[in-house]
């Protein structure tokens, strides 16, 4: 990253992390980064690709390569999701609609939260396919509510996600005192006023809401952390797939279920009619400990793949990344915090730049690959890292060299 040079020295994600860093008061980049427990999940998700290993063929003519995918019933330019993430205003004004136009733009899918700072009506208005994440919530008839509006305003897609019985332990969260809405303490206070560019345009801005939940809350006692308090309420430790399979039938649309991680749960999602599975494990944000979402993926496309799409979230921080992914199997990828960290970095001109760097990431890598086409890789494009074909053992009793 280019010292001082703003969304314009930035090349890669990992430099937009170290921007957002900069620019979010710590907690909010804590709230952004954090994983569950002792973040083992979360740190294993990106580092887990590195074990495998991409095949490329040579002289193969890549001067035309083609990164469209067809999923959930949408022809996407390239294969990368924007996963729902809440909250998005807290990082940018711009919010989730800076972030929906950038994946328009980018001619992608965006997913709208059930926990946004923006109404699913007006991100409906802005172009570009999309889908609206729900959860099973307690009160089941705000969950159909949810549906009977994502009809209304045309979506493409519904999203169930079902790894939140609870919500995981960000310990993070509690070290830091986030809070919704951010609460001024004496121990925060130097941290927001260390950084003056964010607090401007959160004093300037209307207040983020959870928009979609707002209404379930008496007019005069509508206050951000009264709807807030009722939404972490509405997560029900009872749901099960009779209830995700009354969702999928109350929709009767592209449906898909968010955040399994195993071929036995996938098999069930493809017997109650899901469209596609999103094999996630909510980017190590809920139980600690599970294996990174790339090594559940082969399992899992070898149980299902022929009959539903598979799609895969969590740690994609490269182009390769994806490459890889979809040599595995998957038909479609989803990023999380790639584009929170390019929203607080600069807005939506941060989001255009982050998608803009992941496509050509994928362009670069399909031509260095020999593969033109998305939609051609497979598992001859991949291997697992091979042991060191000399060991040390096998050496040490060769003659040294003199
Ligand atoms: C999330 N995620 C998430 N998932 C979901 O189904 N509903 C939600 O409201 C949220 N909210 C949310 C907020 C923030 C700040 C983050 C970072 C993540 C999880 C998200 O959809 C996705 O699964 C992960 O972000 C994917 O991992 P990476 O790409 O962040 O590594």
């Amino acid at each position: 990253m280019v010292r001082g040079g703003g969304i314009d020295g930035c090349h890669c994600v990992a430099d937009f992390r170290e921007l957002a860093r900069r620019r979010l008061p710590g907690a909010l980049f804590h709230f952004l980064e954090g994983g569950a427990d002792d973040e083992t999940t979360l740190n294993s998700n990106s580092r887990a690709f590195d074990k495998f290993q991409l095949k490329h063929n040579c002289l193969v003519d890549v001067s035309a390569v083609d990164t469209s995918v067809r999923i959930l019933g949408q022809r996407l330019d390239w294969p990368v999701l924007l996963s729902p993430t809440g909250m998005s205003r807290f990082f940018h004004p711009g919010g989730e609609l800076a972030v929906a136009r950038a994946a328009a733009k980018s001619g992608t899918l965006f997913t709208l939260s059930a926990m946004a700072t923006e109404s699913l009506e007006d991100i409906a208005a802005i172009d570009g396919p999309k889908m609206f994440q729900i959860y099973v919530f307690r009160d089941r008839a705000l969950t159909l509510e949810f549906i009977d509006r994502c009809r209304a305003a045309k979506y493409d897609a519904l999203c169930l996600t079902v790894d939140v019985p609870v919500v995981g332990n960000r310990e993070r969260d509690l070290k830091s005192g986030m809070t919704v809405p951010p609460h001024l303490t004496a121990r925060s206070f130097l941290e927001f006023v260390s950084h003056p560019g964010w607090c401007l345009n959160y004093l300037r801005g209307p207040k983020p809401t959870i928009a979609n939940v707002a209404h379930k809350i008496a007019e005069g006692s509508r206050s951000v952390s009264s709807i807030a308090q009722y939404t972490a309420n509405q997560f029900d430790p009872s749901v099960t797939w009779d209830d995700a399979a009354e969702m999928a039938a109350a929709w009767g649309g592209p449906f898909a279920i968010k955040g399994l991680l195993s071929a036995n749960d996938a098999r069930r999602a493809a017997e109650i009619g899901a469209t596609a599975i999103i094999v996630s494990n909510h980017g190590g944000r809920q139980l600690d400990g599970v294996p990174a979402a790339i090594d559940c993926l082969g399992p899992i496309v070898d149980a299902v793949g022929d009959r539903m799409e598979v799609i895969l979230d969590s740690g994609i921080r490269r182009g390769t990344h994806v490459l890889k992914a979809l040599a595995i199997g998957a038909d479609a990828c989803m990023i999380g915090r790639p584009y929170l960290y390019g929203l607080a970095a600069g807005g939506e001109k941060g989001v255009d730049r982050v998608l803009a760097i992941l496509q050509a990431e994928i362009v670069r890598g399909l031509r260095l690959l020999g593969c033109p086409q998305t939609r051609q890789l497979d598992r001859q494009h991949i291997q697992l890292q091979s042991e060191p074909t000399l060991s040390r053992a096998a050496v040490s009793h060769l003659p040294r060299k003199r």
